[in-house]
């Protein structure tokens, strides 16, 4: 993993902002993947000024990491309507080409299958942006989920539901089910760039990085992927114990090397 130390919150949206831009002006078609949250939120906003700037998403399509179950369609929580407000109308994604599970879905195994399928036919994901959980989940796959699991059903943990209360007007309206890439299914992109900010991702990205292999840390599967980017600021970096290592790999990085 290539673990970048930046600066504050606006260097790594800059150079997540950077990577996509060279992606998608080297091909112009590029699959992206998109995950919601707070974090990425900056590298959204760098983006949509890109575009105002000249950079054109029209021929992007975007899939989504997850989404909630049962959360009426156009609800301002859901997933998709969280990207479509931050990311896709901003840089002029058209709405067909924005691509989620389906958490109304009446039959939600069929429409995992069906999204799985709806990723392959599209050629896969060429960059992948994730965001990490308090508690090391990538996507919605929360400690012990299958390190080869492909798009299912989830049931969130107290935690999450508690982490994701502030979207909602009380805590109770947090959905208990999402449907979410697998872990296998998210190693299948050809880059991963991993964001985090914040002193409580410590913890999580350094388990990620450093830590062993292991469903209690279902980031830590992206040790096997063979290109990620983690992009952290000071405090999400501030548990990781080769630091120095990684400031080091970076500032002797070929300047001709992108991320
Ligand atoms: P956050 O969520 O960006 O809102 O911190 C990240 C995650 O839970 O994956």
């Amino acid at each position: 993993m290539e673990v970048v130390l930046c600066d504050d919150e606006h260097e790594v949206a800059r150079l997540a902002a950077d990577a996509v831009e060279a992606l998608v002006r080297a091909r112009p078609a590029a699959v992206l993947g998109v995950a919601t949250g707070s974090t990425p939120l900056g590298l959204y906003r760098e983006l949509a000024r890109r575009h105002a700037a000249g950079l054109r998403f029209d021929e992007v399509s975007a899939f989504l990491l997850d989404e909630y179950v049962g959360l009426p369609p156009r609800h301002p929580q859901s997933y998709r309507e969280v990207v479509r407000r931050e990311l896709a109308a901003p840089v002029g994604l058209a709405d067909e080409r924005l691509h989620g599970p389906d958490g109304t879905a009446a039959d939600l195994p069929a429409e995992c299958a069906r999204y799985e399928a709806v990723l392959a036919a599209a050629g896969g994901i060429d960059l992948q942006v994730v965001g990490i959980g308090a508690n090391g989940h990538v996507a919605f796959n929360e400690p012990s989920s299958s390190l080869g699991s492909r798009t299912r059903i989830k049931t969130l943990t107290p935690r999450t539901r508690a982490d994701n209360a502030r979207f909602f007007a009380s805590p109770e309206e947090v959905p208990r089910h999402v449907l979410t890439q697998g872990l296998a299914t998210v190693l299948e992109a050809r880059h991963v760039v991993l964001l985090a900010l914040g002193v409580a991702k410590a913890g999580a990205v350094a388990a990620a990085v450093e830590g062993p292999l292991s469903a209690r840390c279902p980031a830590s599967v992206l040790q096997l992927h063979p290109h990620v980017t983690v992009l952290v600021d000071p405090g999400a970096a501030a548990s990781l114990q080769d630091a120095d290592h990684y400031r080091q790999v970076w500032r002797d990085k070929p300047h001709w090397q992108g991320l």
